[in-house]
Order: structure tokens, then sequence, then C-alpha cells
């Protein structure tokens, strides 16, 4: 994984590349199915975070470059949990979706296991319904109809960019059900040996020397500092988080958890952000959507 930060990004767009010709060749396959052939995803945000939004709107951009159709929900935060369970129910009968993302976090007061779990499990592209879930920590079973996204886009680059994690010492940092968790199950799956830090863990920096793949999910700038790094050492950072900039014209620039700059001096291959993992959890939810709509149509 030894290429420039830049390339990460192109990665993500070779996969889009890859995921527009599956939806070129399902719409002239399935032309006279009652939709079209046309993979749909339907994108429910309730609520008005801002960030959440964000994602929405990159997302249902994703799919419409590549071909996808995105049908988008927007309630507002106090809606009744029952009332986004009977769209979810809408959803699940309409034959031109195909995949349902309900995006994270749900307001406060709403169950996200409940509501998570009436997603059929064949429309469930974020892998979060317990039973795809249950299935993707099951090695040696039925696999998950989708495994989630974030997670996934990770197995992505390392394979995309030749690094085998069998063998490895693995250390995640961050246990969430969306990132930490499932990384970990992926990365034992590939046979590397897997440490999960947490709020809990003491010396975390040791364990981290350790590493030969390091996964940082904490949600913290400069939490991942570059001394803990062994030479050679593959990054990869999930952490989103906006610091005040003010030369930046809306006053905040993104960074991920790990000290970019001396990192760069020590690791073999890092992931940039914005550029590196964001990108593949879009471009991974749109391979999910058309692994979907190909079941749907076989
Ligand atoms: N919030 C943060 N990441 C995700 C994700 O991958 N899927 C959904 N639905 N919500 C999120």
């Amino acid at each position: 994984m030894a290429a420039p930060p830049a390339a990460f990004a192109a990665t993500a767009a070779t996969v889009r590349e890859e995921v527009a010709v599956r939806v070129a060749a399902l719409k002239s396959r399935y032309a006279d199915n009652v939709c079209g052939g046309t993979p749909g995803l339907a994108v429910v945000i309730v609520g008005e975070r801002k960030d959440s939004q964000t994602y929405v709107r990159s997302k249902r951009a994703a799919c419409e470059a590549a071909g996808i159709a995105s049908f988008g929900y927007e309630l507002p935060a106090d809606s009744s949990q029952e009332s986004l369970i009977d769209l979810i129910r809408t959803l699940n009968d309409r034959t031109d979706v195909h995949g349902i993302l309900v995006q994270l976090p749900l307001p406060a007061g709403m169950n996200d296991e409940v509501v998570l779990d009436a997603i059929a499990l064949d429309k469930d592209v974020d892998g979060f319904h317990a039973l795809n879930f249950g299935r993707l920590a099951m090695a040696g079973r039925s696999p998950p109809r989708a495994v989630p996204c974030t997670p996934k886009g990770v197995i992505e680059l390392l394979d995309r960019y030749g690094v085998d994690p069998a063998g490895k010492r693995a250390v995640i940092l961050g246990r969430s059900n969306i990132v930490g968790l499932p990384v970990a199950l992926l990365l034992m799956h590939r046979n590397a040996t897997v440490t999960v830090c947490h709020s809990k863990t003491v010396n975390v920096g040791d364990l981290v020397r350790e590493a030969d793949i390091v996964v940082s999910a904490v949600g913290r700038p400069g939490y991942v500092k570059a001394e803990w790094l062994k030479p050679g050492v593959v990054v990869v950072d999930v952490g989103i988080n906006a610091v005040d900039d003010a030369t930046k014209k809306r006053g905040y620039r993104l960074v991920g958890d790990v000290e970019w700059e001396g990192a760069l001096s020590v690791a073999s291959a890092i992931t940039p952000v914005p550029g590196g993992v964001g990108p593949m959890t879009i471009a991974m939810l749109l391979v999910n959507t058309v692994d979907a709509a190909e079941r749907s149509f076989q």
C-alpha cells in the first residue's frame, strides 16, 4: 500500500466506475423489469445533524453518478419511532428499492436495534441487521447479505494495495458496532492477530507500537501519536474530525485521528483524511446496493 495518499481517492473512484459498469449491465439485461433494471437505494435521515446531512448528500450524489436511483426521506427529529418503522416497511415492499439505509445516529429516544431490524434482510445494505451482523461474526457459516460499508472499505483498501493481513498484528482503536467491531471481525477472518483498544484500555501506545496495521476509529484529532507507530506500519485512519481553521472559508478543516505529518515519515502507507476511507465507505454502499439489486433480479 506504499502509494502516495492521493491514490486512495483514485481507489474509490475505480470502485465507483466498476459499479457503474455493473449498473449499466443490469439496465440492459433487465430493461423489461418493473424498474427497468435500475438499482434503487432509499436513504432515510431523521433530524438535522449537519454531519449526517453532508454524508447523506454525498451518498445520494454517488448513487446518481453510478446510475443508481436514490430516494431520499427526511424525517423531523421529533418523529415517532413508529412512523420511521412504517416508512421502512413501505420501502421493504417497494420493488424499485433494493437497498435501505437509515443514517445513524438516530435521535435520542429511538432504539437503533428495533429500527435496523425492521429493514428487510435482503435490503440491509449497511449490514447492521442483527442477523446479517451475526453472520458476519461467525466464520464458516452462511455469509451476511451485506458487510458494513466502512469496514468493508477498509479491507478493500488493504486488498487493493496488496496488504495481506494474514499473520500480521492489527490494532483497532475503537469498538463501535459501525467500525471497530466489524473491522476486528473482518481482520480476524483474514487471519490477522487482532487487538481492540477502547476507552478503558490502558497503555494504548504500547499496544500500537506492536502493530503492523493500525485502524483508528476514535474520532479525536491527533489521538494516535506518530511516536507510537512502528516503522513500516500500515495506518488506516477512519476518524473524521472538524478542527477550527480561520484560513478556511467555512472556518474549519477535516482531519483524522492520526498525527499526519509525523506518521507520514514512519508508515509505509497511510490513508489521508479527507479522501481515504470516507470515499471508500460510499463506494462500498454502492457495491452493496448493486449486489442487492442483482440478487433481486435473479
Ligand atoms: N453513520 C456513520 N456511518 C454510518 C454508516 O456506515 N451507515 C449508516 N447508516 N449510518 C452511519
